[in-house]
Parts: structure tokens; C-alpha cells; sequence
């Protein structure tokens, strides 16, 4: 019988392409989300992309209720991959309190369930946003995690701890924090994708609504910055990869002895680029010459940041196998797609 995982916010961007790595590995994916920041077309794709049914139940993590009943409808849930939670780093400045009844709700109230169905094995979406602006580059997991600077960014840190204390508490409980760093681009298919809702917070959505028509202009945020051509640099990684990491890490805790277990791994590329960089590749790949202009910093970003993938490497036997290149091509494919839609 197949391993049933439950995969909250498994519409989503990170979550829906997760489910075909999954279901892939010869896993059965089912599905928790809201629709509150994605599409409930994105099941019938998932089923497209698989050429199998996909379950999905409407509602939210934070309601214990409603996951009891889906526990208890599927009967033998071995563990859940956690990604259901606002993400908006801007937005959380402004909704603290939605943030943290939101992503620390469903958090708890994920943990009390899984722990009363005996469901053990948990990944949870985290993020480099721990890391704030780093001391050393490139960071590891001991790196230490800076004071958040968004409520955003403290959900993830006060997660992080909820899943160590519940382990270091005894609970029969199998966890690991993966820390993404720039999740970006498309399944190859260019049947599912990222999907921001409004004006893209994000540089690639942003940079592919640009080359569209949709937008029109990219701002660049700063060219001051002590890096190579003054942009910012981050660490991208193909939302392929990072999906892949996600199966890996939960191979990995299958693996373990079956008792209390914490874990911490950075999940990037290992490399940065600054936003110049992108633009410059992006341009390359596809042929168009990108409208953009350089405009001031955007408060809160840090100057760079990418990963020292090492553990994840030994650890998990996981690394990202696909370029940014890649990752820009997808990107595009997947703009186009929405565009003939
Ligand atoms: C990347 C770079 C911008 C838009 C955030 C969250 C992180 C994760 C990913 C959820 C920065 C620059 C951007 C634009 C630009 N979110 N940029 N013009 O801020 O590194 O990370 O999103 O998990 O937790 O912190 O990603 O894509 O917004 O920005 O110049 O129109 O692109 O300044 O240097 P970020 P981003």
C-alpha cells in the first residue's frame, strides 16, 4: 500500500508541484487546501500531469475539526508535508494577526492531530527569512537565526520551534524544517506554476508579467548594494528541485528509528545571483529584452544571501539538479500558457 501523505496547501505553488514528485516516488498525496491563494483548477492539472485521480478536501489546517474528519476519512495517514500558510512577507507588516492565527493555527493544530492519529513523519515549509541578513556566506544550519523582521518571517522561526519542542517533549513525533531559499520557476509541462494573486511581490512572476505585457516596467530595488553590480543576490532554486526535496526529506525520516527526531536543512542551489543576473539570463533564454528600470531599495530586503547545501547533500542524498536557465524557460512557458488562457 502506498504511503498516504497529507499535503496541506497542496494547490499551492510549492505544494502542487510536491504532490507530482509524491505521487511520482509511488507516494498518495491528498490534499488540504483553502483556495485562499490558489486554484482549485490546479487539482484537475495535477490530475493531467499524473493520469490518476488526486484527492483533495476543501478547508483549514487551523481547523482541528475538519482534520480530524479527513484523519479519520483516510484512515491510515503515515505524515503530512506542511506548506498551507501566508506567505506575503509585505503583507504580514500590515496583517500580523491573520499571519500568526493563519501559519502558527494550522501549525498547532496539524501537530495535535497527527500526534492523536499516530501519524509521525512531518516536513515543514520554512524559509532562509530565519537567517535575516548573514554574518558568513554562504550559510549553513547552524548559521545563527536573526530576529525576524516580519511577522511573516517570525511565523516561520516560532513554527520551527513548535515542531523542535514537540520532539524534544518526547511526542512520538518524526520532524524536519526545510529552509527554501528563492523558489522559482515552473513544472516543465506548463500545466501548473506560480500563480500570484494581484501584482507579483516576487522578481520572477514579476519579470515574466513584464516580458507578457502585463506590467510595464520592472523596477529594479537598488543598485547601491555592496555586491557586483549593485543588485541584490539570492539564492534561486527550481521549484522542481525543491519539490524533489521534499520526497527526499521524507524518505529520509522513514528511514529514522522510530522515536523523537528534529532536523534542519537548507534547500537552495548553492550559489547567488544578483537581480541583474536574472535579468541578463532571463533575456538570454528567451530572446526578449526585458523593460526595466533601476529604482530605490525596497525596505526590508537584505543585501545577499545563498545556501551551503552541504547537508542536504550528505544528509539527504538530495541536491538541485536544474539551472536557473532552466527554472527562466519554465517560468516563460508557464506565462504563456496563462496568457492563452
Ligand atoms: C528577490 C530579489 C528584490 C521584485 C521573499 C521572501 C521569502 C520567500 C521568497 C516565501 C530581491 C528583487 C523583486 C521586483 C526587484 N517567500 N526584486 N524587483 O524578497 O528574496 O524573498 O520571497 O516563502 O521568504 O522573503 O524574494 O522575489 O521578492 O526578491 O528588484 O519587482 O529581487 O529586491 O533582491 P525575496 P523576491
Amino acid at each position: 500500500m502506498p504511503q498516504k501523505i497529507l499535503v496541506t496547501g497542496g494547490a499551492g505553488y510549492i505544494g502542487s508541484h510536491t504532490v507530482i514528485e509524491l505521487a511520482q516516488e509511488g507516494y498518495e498525496p491528498v490534499i488540504i487546501d483553502n483556495f485562499s491563494n490558489s486554484n482549485p483548477e490546479v487539482i484537475g492539472r495535477l490530475e493531467q500531469i499524473l493520469g490518476r485521480p488526486v484527492k483533495c478536501y476543501t478547508g483549514n489546517v487551523e481547523d482541528r475539526q475538519r482534520l480530524r474528519e479527513i484523519f479519520e476519512e483516510e484512515k491510515d495517514i503515515s505524515g503530512a508535508i506542511h506548506f498551507a500558510a501566508y506567505k506575503a512577507v509585505g503583507e504580514s507588516v500590515e496583517k500580523p494577526l491573520a499571519y500568526y492565527n493563519v501559519n502558527l493555527g494550522s501549525t498547532l493544530s496539524l501537530l495535535e492531530v497527527m500526534l492523536e492519529f499516530g501519524a509521525g513523519d512531518l516536513v515543514f515549509s520554512s524559509s532562509c527569512t530565519v537567517y535575516g541578513e548573514p554574518d558568513h556566506l554562504p550559510v549553513t544550519e547552524e548559521s545563527p537565526r536573526k530576529p525576524a523582521e516580519s511577522p511573516y518571517g517570525n511565523t516561520k522561526q516560532m513554527c520551527e520551534d513548535f515542531i523542535r519542542d514537540t520532539v524534544t517533549g518526547r511526542a512520538p513525533l518524526k520532524g524536519i524544517s526545510l529552509r527554501y531559499f528563492n523558489p522559482v520557476g515552473a513544472h516543465p509541462s506548463a500545466l501548473i506554476g506560480e500563480l500570484p494573486l494581484g501584482v507579483p511581490a516576487n522578481l520572477v512572476p514579476f519579470i515574466t508579467q513584464t516580458a507578457a505585457g502585463i506590467r510595464k516596467e520592472l523596477t529594479v530595488f537598488g543598485s547601491d548594494y555592496n555586491t557586483a553590480d549593485g543588485s541584490c543576490i539570492r539564492d534561486y532554486i527550481h521549484v522542481v528541485d525543491l519539490a524533489r526535496a521534499h520526497v527526499s526529506a521524507l524518505e529520509y525520516l522513514e528511514k529514522q528509528p522510530e522515536e523523537p527526531f528534529y532536523d534542519i536543512f537548507n534547500v537552495g542551489v548553492g550559489r547567488g545571483y544578483t537581480v541583474l543576473e536574472v535579468i541578463n539570463a532571463f533575456e538570454k533564454v528567451t530572446g526578449n529584452k526585458l523593460n526595466y528600470s533601476i529604482g530605490d531599495r525596497r525596505t526590508g530586503d537584505i543585501e545577499k544571501i545563498y545556501a551551503d547545501t552541504t547537508k542536504s547533500e550528505q544528509v539527504l542524498g538530495w541536491h538541485a539538479k536544474l539551472t536557473l536557465e532552466d527554472a527562466l524557460k519554465d517560468a516563460w512557458q508557464w506565462q504563456q500558457t496563462l496568457k492563452n488562457e
